[in-house]
């Protein structure tokens, strides 16, 4: 059958559990939805494909904000993706896709790609790595008990999510690729359901206090009971830490790193330029795995532009294609440095010429212009056009995702 029969529609509230499903069977999990589930679904931002009575595609978004460079931005949180496997390579989720981006209202989407082959063809291009530790603890460990290391505490209670809300606030405000959450999606992050946690104890919240109480770091974290022949060797799974005070940042970490009967601790959200590896007695024993995380795409490249900031100052036309959606063609003038930004339509002649897809890549500071210019794939016009835009372009502090969504 081919995809002309398949009908696209925008959703209702009532196809969450039909969609829950077909997500969860392409992408080969076992799992229902719950009601939370139901109320953070927003089902006028998710298309749905159908072939008479059957849901054979979906493709959703959330309404997010995520930090960029100098700035906190709405953008589209891609998620939900799949076709039924009765009816792929038909091109529904081309279809989906370029739905999708030129009817987004924010100027720019984000997801999280489980195949890496599927996006470049839309326009996204991975924006950000993050780093996967593995670390042995009996080689790795903190080089000095911190100030603070009497002031970390385990959270309980109920009102845990407000209090770490506003450390994330703050996070966004320094390092680029943080999600925002809305208060139900920090009640799902702190969700634990003993189906999911994999034979992991519960998780545990430690928050770590400034010397007049206020908390200023947080980790969430799970131990796993294991055994090795010379005695115990209990692994440590982190699953987030977010310090906005260096005192907390170094306090969090020496507690998850010095637990008795731990072997190993696992992290899998750390940045390219984590801090932690000043901390530790030997830095090249971290087993770091490098990952791709957050794939971008602007779907509105003037907005998106004039959106962020940059790290020194530019001044650049710059000739856009993009065969997915027509209003991002064109040439567009950026003025910007750390301060301020405009970006305007022009019909100046070009300093660059260049696709979306490197705008992409390269927006939240975290890969150079320069890369896709050895590839041929940015043409300078202008000599040292190339230098400067890409420098500007740059961030000081590397994007980093700390969730999947
Ligand atoms: C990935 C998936 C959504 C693709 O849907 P689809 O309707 O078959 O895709 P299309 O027919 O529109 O394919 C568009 C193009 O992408 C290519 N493509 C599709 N899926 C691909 C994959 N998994 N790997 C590599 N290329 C893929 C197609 O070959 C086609 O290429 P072409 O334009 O050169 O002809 C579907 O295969 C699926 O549900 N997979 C399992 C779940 C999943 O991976 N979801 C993505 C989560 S991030």
């Amino acid at each position: 059958m081919g995809s002309s029969e398949v009908v696209l529609r925008a959703a209702t509230a009532d196809d969450h559990d039909q969609l829950w499903g077909l997500f969860a069977t392409a992408m080969m999990f076992d799992s229902t939805s719950s009601d939370l589930d139901r109320e953070i679904f927003e089902p006028e931002r998710a298309l749905v494909a159908t072939d008479g009575d059957l849901l054979v595609g979906t493709a959703k978004a959330l309404t997010r904000d995520l930090s960029v460079p100098g700035a906190v931005v709405a953008a589209a949180h891609v998620t939900g993706v799949g076709v039924r496997a009765t009816h792929r390579r038909q091109g529904i989720l081309s279809r989906l896709m370029s739905r999708q981006l030129r009817e987004a209202p924010e100027a720019l989407a984000v997801l999280w790609a489980s195949e890496a082959a599927i996006y470049g063809r839309f326009g996204y291009a991975p924006a950000a790595r993050n780093v996967s530790y593995e670390i042995n603890l009996h080689r790795v460990r903190p080089h000095l008990v911190p100030r603070g290391a009497d002031r970390v505490e385990e959270l309980t209670g109920e009102d845990t999510a407000a209090q770490l809300a506003p450390l994330l606030r703050a996070l966004q405000s320094r390092r680029p690729g943080v999600s925002g959450r809305s208060d139900l999606l920090w009640h799902k992050r702190l969700q634990d359901k003993p189906e999911d946690r994999g034979g992991a104890t519960p998780r545990q919240i430690l928050v770590h206090r400034d010397a007049a109480g206020a908390v200023d770091g947080y980790a969430l974290w799970r131990g796993k009971m294991n055994w090795a022949v010379e005695g115990p060797a209990n692994e440590v799974v982190l699953e987030e830490l977010v310090a906005i005070d260096p005192t907390a940042y170094h306090a969090l970490w020496h507690y998850v790193l010095t637990l008795d009967l731990a072997g190993k601790v696992q992290y899998g959200h750390a940045a390219v330029d984590e801090p932690l590896q000043q901390l530790v007695s030997n830095p090249a024993a971290l087993v770091r795995r490098l990952g791709e995380s957050l794939w971008i795409r602007l779907t509105d490249v003037s907005r998106a532009l004039a959106q962020r900031r940059y790290a020194s100052a530019v001044d650049v036309v710059l000739e856009v294609s993009d065969d997915v959606i027509e209003h991002n063609n064109g040439r567009f003038h950026l003025i910007g440095d750390s301060k301020s930004t405009t970006c305007e339509r022009t019909e100046a002649a070009p300093d660059l010429t260049l696709s979306v897809s490197e705008l992409s890549g390269t927006y939240l500071g975290g890969r150079s212009l320069a890369e896709f210019a050895a590839t041929g794939r940015v043409t300078e016009h202008t000599p040292g056009a190339l230098i400067t835009t890409a420098t500007a372009l740059t961030w000081p502090v590397a994007p980093t995702s700390i969730e999947v969504f």
